[in-house]
């Protein structure tokens, strides 16, 4: 019975979809695993939810109308661009561009309100140039009226984005200087999750270089997931989690693991297709590009119309497994192509037509962590990977949404 209304459930899942795949997320598990973050938090520390790369595959637009309705009133994302898709589905919260503000951005900034992340005295001056002309062109005054808040970006250790630390005043006084009101101070940290001495060290710098600036009540900002799993930098104004919000471990360790599972956080994100056609097989047939695979027996081999190109990546032939919904493995064999996979059918799962292809779980076998194992890279590349082509559908309160209806 059980079993039936699953299935029964899933087969309106794919026609809301509109396609024989779809991810589904669970908004519920992100706002769990919100709850277990906030924990860990100060009472004044707000959230920054990061919903760059497409909120971690999960879709900025849903993940993010869903996070506005449920408090939270911050958000980044990594290039305007992202920023402008979120305003155009109408979130109206604050929106911080990540990473070193590009002055080919300035005019998609300017037009959607969002937040630059500032590195150099340049930016803001094309910044401050940009906000000027705009005044002068729609109210034909002269340096005069509110310029948009910045982040500024402070480089503790990481050597990536930011200004040095010895340059940071010259950022604070060109803003102060020009009334760029300052939004926060940030940084951002090399290796949280697993090593806590040279985190220590970056955030000993960061607090030594923002010294006079915290004393004057500018806002400060450091911790990403593993910081915030780590009680680093949680008494600050504001938190910035990504992966852990999603409920995904860091990377495939053993510690990674058990850090995500000890902490409660669920993953929420889970990816489902049906075949498009079955086929049996005679012994000596071949599947797909290549001829990889050699069928050695009489074999009934399933089509899922999946491939590279929706972000199920092309060496998942190697050892690669879906599972049935009663979580039957099949393995995929043949190379994976752009646009489909084909998995063998054991005995037990002849019949069956419909599959999971990634689990919201940490299981060893089609998880984001096991995917992440057979491609040799981290559960944040595999989610980030999933095209756009795939459709998204939103679970809350066991109701099954489309975007649209979030
Ligand atoms: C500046 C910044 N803050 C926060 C995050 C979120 O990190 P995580 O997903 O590890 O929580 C990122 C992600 O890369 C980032 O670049």
């Amino acid at each position: 019975m059980g079993r039936e209304r699953n299935r029964s459930c899933q087969l309106k899942e794919f026609s809301l979809a509109r396609r024989p795949t779809y991810i589904k997320v669970n908004l519920e598990t992100i706002l769990d695993n919100l709850k277990i973050l906030k924990t860990y938090l100060a009472k004044h520390t707000e959230i920054i939810a990061v919903v760059k790369a497409n909120a971690y595959g999960h879709g900025a637009v849903g993940v993010s109308r869903f996070l506005e309705k449920h408090g939270i009133s911050h958000f980044a994302v990594a290039t305007a661009l992202e920023g402008e898709e979120l305003r155009a589905a109408g979130i109206h919260c604050n929106i911080q561009v990540l990473g070193n503000a590009s002055e080919d951005e300035i005019s998609t900034l300017y037009e959607n309100r969002l937040i630059p992340t500032a590195a150099n005295v340049k930016f803001l001056s094309s910044w401050l140039r940009h906000w000027r002309q705009q005044q002068r062109n729609t109210l034909g005054v002269e340096n005069v009226g509110p310029v948009g808040s910045v982040v500024i970006k402070v480089d503790s250790g990481m050597s990536r984005n930011g200004c040095q630390p010895g340059q940071l005043r010259s950022l604070v006084e060109f803003c102060e200087n020009n009334n760029i009101p300052i939004h926060s101070i940030m940084t951002h940290f090399a290796q949280s999750w697993d090593n806590p001495d040279f985190t220590q060290t970056q955030m000993n710098t960061f607090t030594e270089t923002v010294a006079p600036y915290r004393k004057r009540g500018i806002k400060l900002h450091v911790a990403n997931s593993g910081a915030i799993l780590n009680n680093i930098g949680v008494d600050l104004d504001y938190v910035r989690p990504g992966i852990s919000m999603y409920g995904q471990p860091p990377d495939t360790s053993e510690f990674g693991i058990n850090t995500t599972k000890k902490a409660g956080l669920k993953p929420a994100i889970s990816w489902y297709a049906k075949t498009s056609i079955v086929n049996d097989l005679d012994p000596g047939r071949v599947v797909g590009y290549d001829q990889t695979y050699k069928c050695t027996e009489n074999e009934r081999i399933a089509v899922i119309p999946v491939g590279y190109a929706d972000g199920y990546l092309r060496n998942m032939f190697k050892n690669g497994y879906v599972s049935t919904l009663d979580g039957v493995v099949c393995p995929v064999v043949g190379r994976v192509s752009m646009d489909a996979i084909t998995v063998k059918l054991p005995e037990e799962a002849k019949e069956c037509r419909e599959f999971i292809l990634l689990a919201s779980d940490f299981n060893d076998l089609n998880s984001a962590v096991a995917i992440s194992k057979i491609q040799n890279t981290i559960p944040y590349e595999v989610c980030t990977n999933i095209a756009n082509r795939v459709p998204r559908l939103y679970e809350f309160s066991g109701d099954t949404v489309t975007i649209a209806g979030v």
